[in-house]
């Protein structure tokens, strides 16, 4: 049995008719009997066409950083709309969200764009033109959108595709991509020091950058181990390669300053996206002076129609002033260390193995061993049947993280203690239907 209702079963069948598969974003299909249509939310819930209400904890794969509809932005937007939404000129609000990145962030310079796919591929267009260097390192199990050059050994890969551990391949994602694309891309295991140091000192001289999500946010939140982002800046500084922190899942979530701040380092480049306009289309890259001032009208190419539309810009307007102002990430952490906390205790109490993975606002469950995962190969290795089997019994008891234990539990500002109890008490339950 699926987890779909009637209603949702009967509108989903008309889904399919007028769109592929019935879903606008592969991510969303999860079968025709468990990919679910939502009529609305409101701040941590959801509510499918069925009218079952769900406690929220994908958020939109992220972005919902306050909660759904959340008042205050909804406000700003309908403000800034009525002044007329597209303009191809600058607006004072594309200013102050842009002050606003550069406060919290310590960014030189910041350029708006739409959407996370669209931030990363301009990123790498910058570090390209800035170097006049052509390949980069990127590491397995991380996904930085939908642009050809980025699609390989992501998170949705198997392991099969990645090669041997010692001799990495890149292994294409999708169907679709030129052969040749393959070239300018390396991949390599999230936290092996030395691998990253060996390849640097072999290809430094065609390398423009290396793209780090500087946590797993597609795969469960693995974290750096200690001093993995200081070697790699240390590397990036002796070999003049562009840093890019692709912060679309960590930005204005796991602290205001994003994981430039949890963690400490500087990088060159960052991207933006998700939580910055609370799921309004909005992103930003965001960097240093000299590697920004790479783009150049003439000779250095970034543009867009939408970007800076009133729309996102406002909801970011609004969000990030939000986040300047209120204790959000704050009370976030305090709701997501007692879930993890929660789960951590009825999983050891239930006898399976596991280790909860990442950081409060955005956690992961690694289960089948005990043992700390530290690479997408490592997550691999772990149970994700059963925890695809869980989170199907928590989404039928009104919880509903994502099915796939890759996509981290997300945590939004509207979540109350409440419904953390509520969702230990469900998680307690699933736990138990699975074990019979
Ligand atoms: C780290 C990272 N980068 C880039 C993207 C692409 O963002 P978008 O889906 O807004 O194009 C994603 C999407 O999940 C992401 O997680």
């Amino acid at each position: 049995m699926g987890i779909q209702g009637e209603k949702t079963k009967a509108i989903f069948q008309k889904a399919k008719q007028f769109i592929p598969h019935g879903v606008n974003s592969n991510f969303r299909y999860w079968g025709d009997d468990d990919t679910l249509v939502v009529s609305r939310g409101e701040g941590t819930y959801i509510w499918d066409q069925d009218d079952r209400k769900y406690i929220d904890y994908r958020l939109g794969f992220g972005p919902v950083i306050l909660g759904h509809a959340y008042p205050a932005v909804v406000k700003r937007v309908e403000e800034a709309l009525k002044m007329g939404n597209v303009f191809a000129w600058t607006t004072p609000l594309e200013i102050s969200v842009a002050e606003r990145i550069s406060r919290m962030c310590n960014a030189d310079k910041v350029r708006l764009t739409n959407t996370g796919t669209e931030a990363t591929f301009h990123a790498l267009r910058i570090a390209r033109a800035h170097t006049g260097r052509e390949k980069f390192i990127k590491f397995e199990g991380q996904y930085h959108g939908m642009v050809d050059y980025f699609m390989y050994s992501t998170a949705s890969s198997e392991l099969g595709d990645l090669g041997p551990r010692e001799n990495p391949v890149s292994g294409v994602t999708t169907k679709g991509i030129p052969q040749a694309i393959q070239d300018y891309v390396i991949n390599l295991p999230f936290n092996d020091f030395e691998m990253l140091e060996e390849t640097i000192e072999r290809e430094w001289k065609d390398l423009a950058a290396i793209f780090i999500e500087p946590m797993l946010g597609n795969c469960a939140s693995v974290m750096p181990k200690p001093g993995f982002h200081e070697k790699m800046r240390e590397l990036c500084d002796k070999y003049g390669i562009v840093m890019v922190f692709d912060e679309v899942k960590t930005g204005f979530r796991i602290a205001n300053g994003g994981a430039q701040e949890y963690f400490g380092i500087q990088a060159d480049l960052v991207t933006y996206a998700k939580a910055m306009g609370n799921g309004f289309p909005i992103a930003a890259i965001a960097g240093k002076e000299e590697v920004m001032m790479t783009i150049q009208p003439g000779s250095m190419a970034h543009g867009g129609t939408y970007s800076g539309n009133v729309v996102g810009v406002a909801a970011a307007d609004a969000t990030l002033e939000i986040l300047e102002t209120q204790p959000v990430i704050e009370t976030i952490n305090q709701r997501g260390e007692a879930l993890m906390k929660g789960i951590d205790d009825i999983l050891t109490e239930a006898g399976i193995p596991h280790v909860v993975t990442g950081v409060p606002s955005m956690f992961g469950l690694f289960l089948g061993s005990d043992e700390e995962p530290y690479d997408f190969r490592d997550y691999l290795a772990g149970d994700g049947k059963l925890y695809e089997e869980i989170s199907m019994e928590l989404i039928k008891r009104g919880v509903q993280p994502d099915g796939d234990g890759r996509e981290p539990w997300f945590l939004c500002y509207a979540l109350s203690s409440d419904d953390v109890d509520e969702t230990l008490n469900v998680f307690n339950d699933a736990v138990e239907a699975v074990k019979k």
